[in-house]
């Protein structure tokens, strides 16, 4: 036994029996607290306390060494932490969820006790100064300098210190520069990196995707998604180790290498809102882990048969939406039973679906949306099957076919498509309102206006008790208003004007708040906030007419229906998820 043996025994000895924190920890502590400029009156309650051990916030290990220091969500406002830096033992700080502002003191990151630092969601802010290649190494495994308000360039030799880093979350702040994203990858980093997590989605990074990049082999997590990167992933083949990649919204170019095949940990991939292109590697499908495939607004062309799906059973959500795909869609889809959405719209894909989608039994959500699919009637039956379904959106397909018989539309009992608001304003609309409107529960507005809707406004309308907007007017509706329209309490705007409305407007609840200009332009229309006032004789009339014109011209349910359901031109943007 070396000789310091028995005395380093004895200190540890020593330590086990230790009561309370050293008057080293506490007074660093104390000195941290007290320079904020508002501490939620911590320092009076630590200062009460001898023990730091004991104070809120604070962790001890056994041997009676601060562990953690855990301030979250504390109101905490101030600059710097700095005191914390220079305490002997401590330990995992999360500072998350303040208002501290001011730079980042760099004796935090290059502490040699700081294991995990957390000061996300703070206002720290300006450049983070760059640690020299000289300085200690760190010890820091964990690094969350999120949702703050860091500038400028991101540093570089910094991460070269960091030789402990594991996880680094940067995201969501400005930082900027970064022109060589390589240049900033020490080489120290890349080769013999313990890095596995590295977020710096959502700030303003930019330049060329290089090779230093697609050399840091441990990368497990790479989450740069909503910045300015270019280049290809050329070299993304080396990131073997990858389970999430996450580089949707930069300005990528290029077409997925086939060395992506060599990913085969990789669960998602996100390359969304690129500019991406070519067609898609067949190796795709060596990805088996794959549950996430993201490949939205982007200009991918050719078969998307090339991947062969089935050898991806986990595939959850595909998506490929706003992209250039042609063919038809790939029966090895049919295959992955786990899939809950499949959004293939705004594609140029073809035929017909395949009676084989009742396989997946998971599916909810479907969008072919703007394709050239065709067979209304076969499309209808076959994803009847598919009893999870809740929004389906099949519109802009199915060009010159003849509508589907009525019961098509039955078996679809989970469909939920309809959105908060429905708007079919301005479109020529025939026919009269559905008596189905009234199955439209969430609705909150809608709108009917300038259509040429003729019969009676349905009672069901009252059904929809959670309506604040309606607006029917410039139409051809005659009879009465549905007295239980008092039911909707929560209508703060109500538009009927210029129909042929008659009758007594029923002068109770919502609808008596409600200006003339609501009302204008129904001569038969009475009641005594319009100039029209009722007699006796009215009332009975409107009664009489209503039941008479009920049982009229049905083609509006169709328009309305259908529209909604499918998709169809008009609602295209009022889905933004078709
Ligand atoms: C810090 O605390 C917050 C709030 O409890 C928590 O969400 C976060 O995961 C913690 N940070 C780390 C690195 O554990
Ligand atoms: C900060 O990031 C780390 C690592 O990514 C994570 O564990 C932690 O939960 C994050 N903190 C908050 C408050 O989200
Ligand atoms: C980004 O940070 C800001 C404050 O800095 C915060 O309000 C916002 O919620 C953060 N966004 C995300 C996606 O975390
Ligand atoms: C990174 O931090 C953000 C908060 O800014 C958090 O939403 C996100 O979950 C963190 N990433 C990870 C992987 O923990
Ligand atoms: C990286 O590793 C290679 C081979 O293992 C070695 O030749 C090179 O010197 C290393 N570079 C650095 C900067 O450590
Ligand atoms: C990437 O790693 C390889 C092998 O370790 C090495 O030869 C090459 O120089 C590295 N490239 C860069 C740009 O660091
Ligand atoms: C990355 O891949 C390229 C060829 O694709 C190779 O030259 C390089 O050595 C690889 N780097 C590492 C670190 O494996
Ligand atoms: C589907 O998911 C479940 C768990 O979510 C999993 O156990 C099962 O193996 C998956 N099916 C396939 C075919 O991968
Ligand atoms: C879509 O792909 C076809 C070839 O398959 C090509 O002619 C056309 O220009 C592409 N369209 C767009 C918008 O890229
Ligand atoms: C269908 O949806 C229900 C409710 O969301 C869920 O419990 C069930 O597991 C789903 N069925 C399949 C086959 O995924
Ligand atoms: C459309 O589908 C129906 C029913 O599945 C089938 O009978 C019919 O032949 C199909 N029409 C065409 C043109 O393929
Ligand atoms: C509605 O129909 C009228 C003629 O009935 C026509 O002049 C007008 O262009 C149509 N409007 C729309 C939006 O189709």
């Amino acid at each position: 036994m070396a000789p310091f043996g028995p005395a380093l025994l004895i200190l540890l000895y020593l330590a086990s029996l230790a009561t309370s924190c050293t008057e080293q920890e506490r007074s660093s502590l104390l000195q941290f607290i007290t320079e904020l400029s508002y501490d939620s009156g911590l320092s009076g309650s630590w200062e009460n306390t001898k023990d730091c051990c004991k104070w809120e916030g604070i962790t001890c290990g056994s041997d009676m060494t601060v562990t953690d220091v855990f301030l979250t969500s504390s109101s905490l406002q101030g600059t710097s932490p700095r005191p914390l830096a220079t305490s002997p033992a401590c330990c995992n700080l999360n500072l998350s969820h303040n208002f501290l502002s001011g730079s980042l003191p760099m004796e935090l990151v290059s502490s040699k006790s700081i294991v995990i630092l957390d000061v996300s969601f703070n206002q720290l802010n300006g450049d983070l100064q760059e640690l020299q290649s000289s300085s200690p190494v760190s010890f820091l495994q964990v690094l969350n300098i999120s949702s703050d308000l860091f500038t400028g360039r991101f540093p570089s030799t910094t991460w070269e210190v960091m030789k402990s880093l594991v996880v680094l979350n940067a995201s969501n702040n400005s930082f900027t520069g970064y022109n060589q994203f390589s240049g900033s990858i020490p080489p120290e980093l890349t080769n013999c990196s313990t890095l596995k997590s590295l977020h710096a989605g959502h700030n303003k990074l930019g330049g060329t995707l290089q090779d230093e990049l697609f050399n840091i082999t441990s990368l497990a997590h790479l989450f740069l998604h909503n910045n300015q990167f270019e280049g290809s992933l050329i070299g993304i083949g080396n990131l073997t180790n990858l389970v999430t990649l996450d580089l949707g919204g930069n300005a990528l170019r290029g077409n997925i290498p086939e060395p992506i095949g060599e990913l085969k940990r990789l669960e998602e991939l996100h390359l969304d809102d690129n500019s991406m292109s070519g067609e898609l590697p067949s190796t795709l499908s060596k990805c088996k882990n794959l549950i996430i495939i993201d490949l939205k607004s982007n200009d991918f062309s050719g078969e998307l048969a090339k991947v062969s799906f089935s050898k991806i059973p986990n595939l959850k959500i595909l998506d490929v939406v706003w992209n250039n795909f042609s063919g038809t869609v790939p029966e090895s889809i049919y295959s992955c039973s786990n899939l809950t959405a499949l959004r293939l719209s705004s594609n140029r894909f073809h035929g017909q679906l395949s009676e084989r989608i009742d396989n997946l039994k998971s599916l909810s959500f479907l969008s072919i949306v703007n394709n050239s699919v065709t067979n209304i009637t076969r499309a209808l039956q076959i994803l009847r099957s598919c009893r999870n379904l809740t929004t389906l959106l099949i519109g802009k397909n199915f060009m010159d076919e003849a509508m589907p018989e009525d019961d098509t539309f039955n078996g679809f009992e989970n469909l939920q498509c309809f959105p908060k608001t429905l708007n079919l304003g301005n479109n020529n609309l025939t026919g009269v309102m559905p008596k189905e409107i009234g199955r439209l529960k969430a609705l909150l507005s809608l709108n009917l206006s300038s259509n040429k809707l003729t019969g009676a406004i349905p009672q069901s309308i009252c059904d929809l008790t959670n309506l604040q907007k309606v607006d029917l007017s410039g139409n051809h509706l005659t009879g009465a208003i549905p007295t239980s329209v008092k039911n909707l309490h929560f209508l703060s705007q109500f538009n009927i004007s210029s129909n042929d409305l008659e009758g007594p407007i029923p002068f109770v609840g919502q609808l008596s708040t409600f200006p003339t200009s609501s009302f204008d332009g129904n001569p038969e229309l009475c009641g005594p906030m319009i100039a029209h006032h009722c007699d006796s004789a009215e009332t009975i009339l409107s009664k009489k007419q209503t039941a008479e014109k009920e049982e009229k011209d049905e083609k509006a349910i169709f328009v309305i229906a259908f529209g909604a359901f499918f998709c169809v031109g008009v609602l295209y943007d009022l889905f933004e998820l078709c």
